[in-house]
């Protein structure tokens, strides 16, 4: 049978903005076409968040709030939470067995994540840490999941899961393992309102089901272009995080107002009142959704039980061969 089993997690580390949007979007245009498992990577979360999970559970329900509101189907999606498929830490562990020490230990990420935390003053090194790839192998494996969306940061992840594959299946002589795909999305990467990457740290980005309020104050926050002071001196709008936002959501516009803004026909006042009204008229739905989602918790129960029930069914099948090969 053909393989169309496509997975992706995200850790629960609060709420999405408006770059995770466009990620989601890939996602819900791949639930069309494919058998596809997503889940909240709360274990992930732990290997960073150990001394102080005291917002994990709150965090799970914002991003399945998030998910759902970017629309994510859950009648062609299954979407739980990692630590409800205790399948993920089976194969974790006996992946851990036969998992060279030294593969871990030259994932890119390892030591810069480890000396980013030092920075803070906090130690990361711990066990779990290290583990943290191969939690997310198993996370792939346990669905044989040809494709799996994901942004370029992660591809070393997929490249260890995919040796991790052909290690299985060459020492225990089997096929059970699929060597997954990444499937990159043409994501736009939008930076920050004030022009930074867009990071919850930085206070720069617009979440994914903001209020108007919140739009209307992150659009005044932005930067225009500094060199002009009256409304009809000529701008720049190539140096203007205004016009950025223009050419991301409002593409039909965008032309005009560059035009407007050279001539200085057109004020940086009125300017950022179209894109108000365009990022609202964007998000609404989103926000709608969330909110329609939210006022019903006991739905979103039962969408996460139904996601992992399903979820458990194919990791169970996985896990039988898994098993039977290793002799447990
Ligand atoms: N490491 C991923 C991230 O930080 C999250 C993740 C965990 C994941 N397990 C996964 C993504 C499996 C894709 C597939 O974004
Ligand atoms: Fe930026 Fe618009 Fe002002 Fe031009 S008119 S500088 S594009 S805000």
């Amino acid at each position: 049978m053909e393989n169309k089993n496509v997975l992706s997690g995200m850790r629960p580390t609060g709420k999405l903005h408006l770059g995770h949007l466009s990620v989601l979007e890939n996602w819900v245009t791949l639930q069309e076409q494919y058998n596809c498992f997503y889940f909240i990577a709360d274990w992930h979360a732990l290997t960073t968040i150990f001394d102080d999970p005291s917002d994990i559970k709150k965090n799970i329900r914002e991003i399945a709030l998030d998910w759902l509101a970017a629309g994510i189907d859950p009648n062609k999606s299954s979407i739980f939470v990692q630590s409800s498929v205790k399948e993920h830490a089976e194969l974790h562990l006996l992946f851990s067995m036969m998992t060279p020490l030294s593969w871990l230990e030259r994932v890119p990420t390892y030591k810069e994540q480890i000396n980013q935390f030092k920075k803070s003053g906090k130690d990361i090194a711990m066990y779990g840490f290290l583990g943290y790839p191969l939690l997310m192998s198993a996370d792939i494996l346990l669905y044989r999941a040809f494709g799996v969306p994901v942004g370029e940061d992660q591809l070393p992840h997929l490249e260890l899961t995919r040796e991790l594959a052909r290690r299985f299946n060459y020492i225990y002589h089997t096929d059970i393992m699929v060597e997954p795909q990444a499937l990159l999305a043409k994501v736009k990467s939008l930076p920050g309102t004030d022009g930074r990457k867009m990071s919850k740290s930085y206070g720069n980005c617009i979440t994914l089901g903001a209020e108007k309020e919140e739009i209307t104050e992150k659009v005044k926050q932005m930067v225009t272009d500094p060199a002009r002071i009256r409304k009809d001196d000529p701008g720049h709008p190539e140096v203007c995080m205004v016009y950025q936002y223009h050419s991301f959501y409002n593409a039909g516009e965008c032309a005009e107002i560059c035009a407007s803004c050279k001539a200085g026909s057109i004020g940086c006042v009125a300017c950022k009142k179209r894109l108000m009204a365009q990022l609202d008229a964007y998000i609404a739905p989103v926000r709608e959704r969330r909110k329609a989602y939210e006022a019903k918790p006991q739905v979103v129960d039962e969408i996460l039980a139904a996601g992992a029930e399903a979820a458990r069914k194919e990791a169970a099948a996985t896990m039988m061969k898994v098993r039977e090969a290793m002799g447990v």
